[in-house]
């Protein structure tokens, strides 16, 4: 490979230039032994920012994250297939989605990621477990997946460490929301894992960091795309995010939201989206012939008990307590329960789901920095959508913590993030699309 020098690469791409693949592997392993210093990676990302990357970029930078690491290969049958989020408020339905696949015969290698600020995320939820183990080598995580068809855990130091290194630098030096670098940092972690069908589960609004349909529309075109170039077929499911997803935010609580429907009671937003994404992989993957197939197995697999077995042996697996599924209280506790009532009347307009997800970091169930510790208890149960009629004192949700002065502060936040207002409102779709 050439050597070039870093600085006239950062120049080309701030004045707009495309840079050809040799140049983003050289910036890409340079940086990884140390003669890229963390300043000119930080440049490079903010001119990505401003100039965007083409489609060959955003390839080029996805096979040298990859090359930065190791990958795992699994055997073309039984079909291997994941599903990412973009991350968003009360958003469990990984926690559903990976045992009903496994337990239909699918090999689902789920690499998963921490809540950050506002937004939940899966081994935060999974790590409510006592004794639940998310780090593993990358032998032992495929070991995991061929015995067990499924293994949840977090990214390991050999599987694409480039973009371990180079998020942590996009978090703190607001680089993080540009299409090609989030297509490179997503699709690589997605084809190292083995992954050949993906269903991206795409949230737009309030509580997501696409607040439009038509960013994200471009960001899932570039996702489409990206995985075609590594053979693997990916779906985008549009999703809205301007509401918490089904009742539970927090840890613990989102924990037993997901072991509830295991156990066949399901909430109606959620089962929206956890069958649709699960359909798109079944389908992706041919293990269904058409919709309605898809839809039967899933619910066979819920309604037999399969899915929750196959929760179970998961748990088992990864070191944890699987009496959780009977005894919710091994999932957390909270000392105080603080009703959060409605003060005026009328009907739910708008509500923001950020603010929401920031007021929870107040009680521990979320944090702002990776190193803050959390408290698996804490959360809310959140009941009314968009276009629910409320009257004055009606309970809106309650507030589950530890802290009462936090709680307290919670209660009137989360309540602020409500709009009610006296006309009526229709109800919002939760699903927006798909590519
Ligand atoms: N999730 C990721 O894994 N990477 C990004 O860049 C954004 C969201």
């Amino acid at each position: 490979m050439p050597a070039y020098n870093p600085v006239e690469l950062i120049l080309a791409k701030r004045s707009g230039q495309a840079l050809d693949a040799d140049q983003i592997g050289y910036f890409i392993d340079n940086y990884m032994t140390g003669n890229i210093p963390d300043y000119q990676m930080s440049a490079l990302l903010m001119a990505v920012c401003f100039k965007g990357l083409n489609d060959a970029e955003t390839a080029a930078l996805t096979e040298a994250y990859l090359a930065s690491g190791q990958t795992l290969a699994f055997p073309e049958v039984p079909p291997v297939g994941d599903k990412h989020s973009t991350g968003g408020v009360g958003d469990k339905i990984s926690l559903m989605l990976a045992p009903i696949l496994a337990s239909l015969g699918m090999r689902v290698p789920m690499i998963s990621g921490r809540g950050l600020g506002h937004t939940g995320g899966t081994l935060d939820k999974l790590e409510a477990i006592p004794g639940f183990r998310t780090q593993f080598g990358l032998r032992e995580f495929q070991q995991l997946v061929e015995k067990h068809g499924c293994a949840l855990v977090g990214q390991s130091e050999e599987l694409v460490p480039a973009d371990k290194r180079i998020y942590a630098l996009r978090d703190v030096t607001a680089t993080v929301e540009s299409p090609g670098l989030i297509t490179a940092s997503i699709m690589s972690k997605k084809i190292a894992e083995g992954a050949r069908h993906l269903a991206i589960d795409l949230k737009v609004g309030s509580g997501a960091f696409m607040p439009d349909l038509d960013r994200a529309h471009e960001l899932a075109r570039l996702l489409v795309q990206t995985g075609a170039n590594f053979g693997q077929k990916v779906r985008v499911l549009f999703s809205n995010m301007n509401s918490p997803l089904g009742l539970a935010v927090g840890n613990g609580l989102e924990m037993i939201e997901a072991i509830e429907y295991l156990k066949g009671n399901p909430l109606r937003d959620t089962a929206i989206l956890t069958t649709e994404l699960c359909s798109q992989l079944l389908l992706s993957s041919g293990m269904a012939k058409d919709a309605d197939d898809a839809i039967a197995q899933i619910d066979a697999a819920v309604k037999s008990g399969q899915a929750l077995r196959k929760l179970e042996e998961i748990i088992i697996a990864q070191g944890g307590d699987a009496q959780v599924l009977e005894d919710y209280s091994r999932l957390g506790s909270a000392r105080h329960k603080l009703p959060i009532l409605a003060e005026s009347a009328g009907y739910v307009h708008s509500i923001d789901a950020r603010a929401i997800g920031y007021a929870l970091v107040r009680v521990k169930a979320g944090r702002m920095k990776v190193t803050d510790a959390l408290d698996y208890g804490a959360g809310a149960l959140l009941m009314p959508k968009v276009g629910t009629k409320l009257e004055v004192g009606e309970p809106i949700g309650e507030i589950h913590c530890n802290d009462l002065v936090a709680g307290n502060e919670a209660v009137k936040l989360v309540r602020a993030a409500y709009s009610i207002r006296p006309e009526s409102c229709p109800p919002e779709d939760l699903l927006l699309g798909s590519l």
